[in-house]
């Protein structure tokens, strides 16, 4: 191999060269994976039938062909005729001494670089939830399969043999029922933002943990009975609070402990973007509860979808959470030691001008 044709084999990154007619001419072993489908198979094919992307982008592609100068567009969904879309980041550039080629580098987001924490944790929790909606919809079908197999097969059987099909299908049927959950996940909807007393979420979620998976705790509520509304979607921001009471519940089985709800005003904080723009988050939300902590080798990653630290755990409570905090253009943080674990919520107040008969 020259050494440029070792270099295009390496690239660790899905990679085109696109004709002056818009058609593929080649791909490097990752554009290969990223397509699934041979170089052979897709030369000569018109690029963007077998690259789908969701954003109008073929002016400023033409625009970059004409001009001779590179493009790049982030965040856009790349899709191919087999997956389903994935979150990229696009670069594309006149290919040098042959007019009209271009050279497009797709990275799918989870390579992409790294920005601030809350969106790093939401692209993470996306792609990879991406991924695995991706895999749930896939497994789904060979799953219903097998089990119909293992009851047709079952008919026949000793009962000793019978004990394995019935594994089979209980499996099976665990096996769907955690793909559901992942899909309930993607299903997510935007929050329906309107004014919130935080308290309220707070007492339900806390009258709810008492009657079911917290009985062996005791809540010490500690609000600031000034605070004002927060903006928010309630039943999400329940979900987030119930989340938060479940794990502090789980973490201090079976023997039991105290949770303190606290809630404060700080009119100081502020959440600054890499965009430079800034949004006050003044009210302040903490679950403090007095448990072993946050497993060691976890400790920096339980936002990110399926990091567990149970043994029944999918790891998705906190990626959700993370989630709908940063949909609501929030902030999360924790801070753990044994014995004591703080889950803090930053969330804004209602807009000014906001006209609050409108939506209660
Ligand atoms: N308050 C806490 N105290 C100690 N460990 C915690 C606490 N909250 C979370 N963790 C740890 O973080 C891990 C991730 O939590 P997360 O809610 O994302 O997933 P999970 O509880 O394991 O599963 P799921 O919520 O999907 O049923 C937990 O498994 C646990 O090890
Ligand atoms: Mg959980």
């Amino acid at each position: 191999m020259t050494p440029d044709q070792t270099i295009w084999a390496s690239l660790p990154v899905p990679a085109f060269v696109i004709s002056a007619e818009d058609r593929i001419e080649d791909a490097n072993s990752a554009g290969e994976g990223f397509l699934n489908a041979s170089v052979k198979s897709v030369a000569g094919t018109p690029v963007w039938d077998q690259i789908a992307i969701d954003a109008p982008i073929e002016e400023a592609f033409e625009r970059a062909r004409s001009n001779g100068t590179p493009l790049f567009v982030n965040d856009i969904d790349v899709g191919t005729g087999s997956r389903a879309p994935l979150q990229c980041a696009l670069q594309i550039a006149p290919l040098l001494g042959q007019p009209g080629k271009m050279l497009m580098l797709i990275s799918p987001r989870e390579l992409a670089g790294r920005m601030t924490q809350s969106h790093t944790v939401k692209s993470a929790a996306q792609s990879a939830i991406g991924m695995a909606e991706m895999l749930a919809h896939e497994i789904k079908n060979p799953l219903a399969g097998i089990t119909g197999a293992a009851q047709l097969l079952s008919m026949n059987l000793s009962p000793d043999d019978l004990e394995l099909t019935d594994l089979i299908v209980a499996e099976s049927r665990r096996i769907v029922k955690l793909l559901e959950q992942v899909e309930q996940f993607g299903n997510l909807s935007p929050p329906d933002f309107r004014p919130v007393n935080i308290h309220d979420v707070l007492d339900r979620a806390r009258r709810s943990a008492l009657l079911g998976f917290g009985a062996h705790m005791k809540m010490i509520e500690d609000y600031d009975p000034s605070l004002p509304l927060a903006f928010g979607d309630p039943d999400q921001l329940l979900q987030v609070v119930l989340n938060l009471l479940r794990n502090a519940s789980e973490a201090a089985e079976p023997k039991g402990g105290t949770i303190r709800l606290h809630s404060y005003f700080e009119h100081s904080f502020r959440l600054r973007r890499s965009d430079g723009t800034g949004q006050s988050l003044p009210l302040q939300v903490e679950i403090i509860d007095d448990g072993p902590g946050l497993p060691e080798d976890i400790r920096n990653d339980v936002f990110d979808p399926f990091v567990s630290g149970r043994e029944n755990g999918t790891g998705l409570g906190l990626a959700l959470v993370s989630k709908i905090i940063s949909d609501h253009n929030g902030w999360i943080s924790v801070t753990s030691v044994p014995g004591r674990t703080v889950f803090r919520l930053s969330l804004p107040r209602v807009p000014r001008g906001y006209d609050i008969e409108e939506k209660t």
